[in-house]
């Protein structure tokens, strides 16, 4: 008979090859298994484990042995202050894109009736980190994928978050010309297709779809900043994630399409990861002459 400690040094030193946090993992998934916190295992851990315990920690320790991200054995992720459920089928939300919610913010009043468009929603990350800290936004999130739309409306709900429309779009397909927007926010597709890193990490397993785009990874960034214009309000603004090495481009096309304003800003690594820039109504008249 073995401890919940014991185990636990076991899967780490099982996990050592596998990942840079062994330790953290074998304790998250652990956690995982009894429902319980960290400080449960830091007070009871020398209990013996039960056999269902042991078993079901095993298989979980095995999955990601093979690679499985933690976020999908255990089913969640935590982003900004909400904890999302996350699956196969969406991006697991990654702390680099707080950067665009906290750019967002600063754009948006915290007391106006807002219309806020996300393109992408996946897990719902961007637009219920937005809509939680703007009550008052109406915040629409699109998504191409049904299976992914299914979980960022059980995020919204789980949340308890209800100024959110999650809708089923190609981009801009099911957005009406009628509806414009103070704000677009995406973190779109942006890896080239040919990336060696897709073949890596937790990468392996994330949906192709919410990860790659053709154009050396530019063509749904490209869309987005051309078909934005016409709909944001005039000094509406656009955010866009991209990747640390594809800021000049994005601001060139930012600016080839009208806007002003344009401003890098850095993720917690300090790698630069998104691009504000602002519709200006005298550009936008003049280059529709
Ligand atoms: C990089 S993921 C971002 C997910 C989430 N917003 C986040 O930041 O964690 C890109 C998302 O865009 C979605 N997507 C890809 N092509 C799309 C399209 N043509 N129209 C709408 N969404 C699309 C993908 O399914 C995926 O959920």
């Amino acid at each position: 008979m073995l401890s919940y400690t014991a185990l636990i040094d076991d899967a780490t030193k099982q996990l050592y090859d596998t990942t840079e946090t062994p330790r953290i993992d074998s304790e998250v998934l652990m956690q995982h298994v009894l429902q319980k916190d960290i400080a449960w295992l830091i007070g009871y851990g020398d209990t013996f484990a039960t056999a269902d315990h042991r078993k079901a920690f095993y298989d979980l320790v095995a999955k990601r042995h093979r690679g499985q991200p933690i976020a999908y054995l255990i089913g969640r992720r935590d982003f900004w202050t909400l904890t999302l459920t996350v699956n196969e089928n969406v991006l697991i939300p990654r702390a680099d894109t707080e950067t665009l919610v906290e750019e967002a913010l600063e754009r948006l009043p915290k007391d106006g009736r807002i219309d806020v468009l996300e393109l992408g929603t996946g897990s719902g990350a961007i637009a219920l980190s937005i809509a939680k800290e703007r009550p008052l936004a109406n915040v629409i999130a699109v998504e191409y994928h049904n299976k992914a739309l299914d979980v960022a409306k059980q995020n919204g709900q789980v949340n308890n978050i209800t100024n959110v429309e999650f809708r089923l779009s190609d981009w801009f397909a099911d957005i009406d010309q009628s509806e414009q927007f103070d704000l677009i926010a995406s973190n779109p597709p942006y890896v080239e297709p040919n990336d060696p890193h897709l073949q890596q990490g937790d990468l392996r397993f994330e949906p192709i779809t919410a990860l790659a785009a053709p154009e050396n990874g530019f063509a749904d960034i490209r869309n987005i900043i051309e078909a934005a214009p016409s709909h944001l309000k005039d000094n509406g603004w656009i955010i866009i994630e991209h990747g640390f090495n594809q800021a000049e481009e994005v601001a060139e096309l930012l600016r080839k399409n009208g806007f002003s304003q344009i401003s890098l800003h850095k993720d917690i690594n300090q790698l630069p990861r998104c691009t504000c820039g602002k519709k200006s109504a005298v550009i936008q008249k003049a280059i529709k002459r």
